[in-house]
């Protein structure tokens, strides 16, 4: 049976994420996979969450089953940090995932048994990983440009013509903020334009939130999706916890809907709730029960916004460092959160590997946070060099 197999292509971050491991050069800088990384290249536990451990290991009394919702006080606690002013709607429900991707699944499984036929909107270039979630959930996918790798801008004209052509009831995937893998962001008045189109044609928003916090602020990475909210009856939103908590192997997400009765949202859980048990019966607890204690705690709460704040502020310095090394790298300077884009091919790619023992997604995606400070000068001379050829 299983010798009947077809080869397959590993997932390229994942296979990234093993060469870079697998590379003993001291000088070596891996900025592929999008993990944070401190001054001295340290991807640390964070303060607020190594407490909420501790306290977690001291006081927890059983390992006993919590149910298909998982931590129900972990999804109540992140409606205020999401939602902001539409926490208190409760035409929103939501469940405790593994981590985002576990979310998107449920999802896009949703949506397909509530229409198999519902077609997906996608911008490219996206997160490698959203097509195949999408496939899995036998969907029909859409795409079309949203960035603009010449000018390094967004699409947004490309992106309206397909909204307003859309039919109503396909599904618009859209990055809540710190696009991956490009950096670029709607701005407030692009995000009013889509969700009042979203609005008007009857379109379905799948929101996903995973980098919240790490590119304006908490509640600013949160505007365009609160817009949405304010907009459209029905919305989908996949949220990770996994890069603002820093807590990634522990898989800490959820997946939230809202529709325009109170009645059938709890019809939709009902059904969210059955296929999650297919896939994975429970959610993990672990990670969000320390993401619940962090949050339950003024004291852990208030040390882990100091610490997303420190860690927003790196990016963003290290982001601006790159964008006054050379005008044709400016527009990194303007977009946000962990990743950009450097004009790079996959031959560029794969030199900056050998010679310099840079690691970069294929596409020339880039983490912009994945160096030390010590390897910052290195790096963007590396890349200056590369793109004089
Ligand atoms: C990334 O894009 O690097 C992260 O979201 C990690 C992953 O799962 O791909």
């Amino acid at each position: 049976l299983l010798e009947t197999l077809p080869p397959i292509e590993s997932d390229s971050l994942l296979a990234l994420i093993a060469m870079a491991n697998a590379d003993e050069r001291p000088e070596k800088i891996d900025v592929g996979v999008g993990v944070y990384r401190d001054g001295e290249g340290r991807t640390p536990i964070l303060r607020a969450v190594k407490a909420a451990e501790q306290r977690l290991w001291e006081a927890q009394e059983s390992k006993g089953y919590l149910g298909g919702f998982g931590d129900r006080r972990f999804t109540e606690l992140l409606r205020s940090i999401v939602f902001g002013e539409h926490a208190g709607d409760d035409r929103i429900m939501g469940i405790q995932t593994p981590g985002g991707c576990g979310a998107l699944s449920l999802g896009f499984k949703l949506v397909a048994a509530a229409n198999p036929k519902a077609r997906v909107l996608v911008g490219t270039p996206t997160w490698p990983n959203h097509m195949p979630v999408i496939e899995a959930a036998e969907l029909e996918i859409v795409r079309y440009g949203y960035y603009d790798r010449d000018q390094r801008i967004i699409r947004f004209d490309e992106m309206m013509s397909m909204l307003d052509g859309a039919r109503s009831g396909d599904v618009v995937l859209l990055h809540g903020c710190c696009h991956n893998p490009t950096g670029a962001d709607l701005d407030d008045d692009q995000w009013a334009d889509v969700a009042r189109t979203m609005a008007h044609r009857g379109l379905v928003p799948f929101v996903d939130i995973a980098y919240q916090g790490l590119g304006r602020g908490l509640d600013e990475d949160a505007g365009g999706l609160r817009g949405i909210l304010a907009a459209c009856d029905e919305v989908i939103v996949a949220q990770s916890c996994d890069k603002n908590f820093g807590v990634y192997r522990d898989r800490v997400g959820s997946l939230h809907l809202k529709t325009a009765r109170r009645g059938s949202t709890g019809l939709a859980m009902d059904h969210v709730a059955q296929i999650a048990r297919e896939m994975w019966s429970m959610p993990p607890d672990h990670g969000a029960a320390a993401v619940r204690t962090v949050l339950e705690n003024d004291d852990l709460r208030a040390d882990w916004l100091a610490e997303l704040g420190e860690m927003r502020d790196r990016i963003n310095r290290i982001r601006s460092a790159i964008a006054a090394a050379d005008p044709r790298l400016a527009y990194i300077g303007r977009q946000f959160g962990m990743f950009s884009m450097l004009p790079f091919d996959a031959v560029q790619v794969r030199q900056l590997r050998e010679r310099s023992a840079i690691y970069m997604a294929d596409s020339g995606r880039f983490n912009v946070i994945g160096m030390a400070d010590e390897a910052v000068s290195r790096f963007i001379a590396a890349i200056v060099e590369a793109m004089n050829g």
